[in-house]
């Protein structure tokens, strides 16, 4: 194979993915309102020439906040312009919704950060879904054909305002006293059905030109939306079928837009605790979820079918109660909890190896989150990677120490930085404004 797997970083609030993060040793509590802790967690990522951070947000209701620390960043875009000034060639992806956002306010901050970081910025161009979200503007959260179709406009409208200041137009002559030249920036009057804007904008080109998009999610719609607009899909599943099955979605939804399908990369979730051996992973897991783990009994009874009794975590699944599972068919995880059960695991064991997490959970030698990785990718399953590590003070040194070598030697993942700006280092084609095959209204 003469292809590389692209590999992000998922970077939420300043711990790590797990709850009980903070509470680690060696990890400062107070790490996610200390952007010094935030930088250094990035220049982590970048020593082992991870492709990009990916900053989730959401503006929906604190969960927990008494006993665990929110899950998001301060804020996505001023997050990244501390790790941009601090860092060199790391993507900086952040979560910017359209249904929450004028278009113009998400242009001008996208391409600052694009300008700032030397072309290094993209936007994840999601539509947020949840009432809880929409109670912090105000309103109740509008239908999926609203949401979608301000979707659209508002990402074409974004792109139009980042080509609106040409690309050449910038000749700052001190001495003739031309700063720009004319006719070149221009206002794009544009209305949509939902949103509009005059322009021009008063940015130049970075680097890359502007942002690249970037979607998540697995819908219909966000196949319609992420083929349209979108280089990178950040996505969630947890099977090797499910996960083709998705890349392909998005892939013939780009072709039904006149592009590429290598144009759209799509990348899979992947949980990691990385430790010299299963059991010394699986108790670092333990002490990390432990306080979640009634609750989860509860849930794995659903999964399985069975009875679990929540006070005898110390013990295996008894053979009667093996032989009466069943894998639920509701949830894809089902099947993978009753194989890892049927290991012989304890019950505290078996929820410590992260059956009802987000993404497929590797516990172990790093060799075992490669082979993973490596697998999925051989499978035509994804394109690259979105990595949540359990801690981040420790957790992203294991994953870049312990995976990234195993990867390199294999020759699946790249030895640097292929160039300077995260188009060069994603292979997306260059794109200035508007892309001529969306420009059809
Ligand atoms: C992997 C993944 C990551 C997501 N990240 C975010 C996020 O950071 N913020 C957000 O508001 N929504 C996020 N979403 C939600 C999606 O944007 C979308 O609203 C959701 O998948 C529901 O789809 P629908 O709007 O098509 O019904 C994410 C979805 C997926 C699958």
């Amino acid at each position: 194979m003469d292809k590389n797997m692209l590999i992000g970083l998922s970077y939420g609030g300043g711990y790590g993915s797990l709850p009980g993060a903070w509470r680690m040793p060696g990890v400062d509590p107070k790490s996610y309102a200390d952007f010094d802790i935030v930088v250094k967690h990035a220049q982590a990522a970048e020593r082992g020439k991870l492709h990009f951070l990916f900053l989730p947000d959401g503006f929906g209701k604190l969960e927990d906040i008494e006993n665990a620390p929110p899950i998001m960043t301060l804020d996505v875009m001023l997050t990244l312009g501390a790790i941009a000034r601090e860092t060199k060639h790391i993507g900086l992806l952040a979560t910017g919704s359209t249904t929450f956002n004028e278009p113009y306010n998400l242009a001008r901050q996208f391409k600052a950060l694009d300008v700032m970081s030397h072309g290094r910025a993209g936007w994840n161009a999601i539509t947020s879904s949840t009432n809880d979200a929409a109670a912090n503007y105000g309103v109740t959260i509008p239908s999926s054909e609203v949401r979608y179709g301000r979707a659209h406009e508002a990402v074409q409208l974004v792109q139009a305002l980042w080509g609106s200041w040409g690309r050449d137009a910038w000749v700052h002559n001190q001495e003739s006293g031309e700063f720009t030249k004319k006719g070149q920036i221009l206002p794009i009057n544009l209305q949509g059905k939902y949103v509009g804007a005059r322009g021009p904008l008063y940015t130049p080109p970075s680097e890359q030109g502007q942002p690249i998009i970037v979607h998540a999610g697995g819908s219909p719609n966000a196949h319609e939306l992420a083929g349209r607009f979108a280089s990178v899909v950040i996505g969630s599943t947890f099977t090797i079928e499910d996960a083709r099955a998705q890349r392909n979605a998005f892939r013939e939804a780009a072709k039904r837009y006149g592009r590429d399908p290598d144009e759209i990369k799509f990348f899979a979730g992947v949980m990691t605790t990385i430790a010299k051996d299963r059991r010394t992973a699986l108790d670092r897991r333990i002490q990390l979820t432990e306080r979640e783990f009634p609750q989860r009994v509860a849930y794995l009874q659903s999964m399985l079918g069975i009875r679990l009794n929540v006070n005898q975590l110390d013990k295996p699944l008894t053979k009667e109660q093996l032989s009466a599972a069943r894998p639920s068919p509701y949830d894809p995880r089902s099947a993978n909890a009753l194989k890892i059960a049927k290991e012989g695991w304890s019950l505290r064991d078996i929820l410590a190896h992260g059956v009802i997490d987000y993404h497929p959970v590797i516990v172990g030698p790093g060799a075992e989150a490669a082979d993973h990785m490596q697998a999925w990718f051989e499978a035509g399953a994804a394109d690259g990677f979105w990595i949540s590590t359990d801690v981040y003070a420790d957790g992203i040194d294991a994953f870049v120490d312990e995976v990234v070598p195993i990867l390199q030697e294999r020759g699946l993942f790249h030895q640097d930085y292929e160039g300077k700006t995260l188009r060069e280092n994603l292979g997306v084609p260059d794109q200035y404004g508007i892309d001529p095959r969306n420009d059809k209204n």
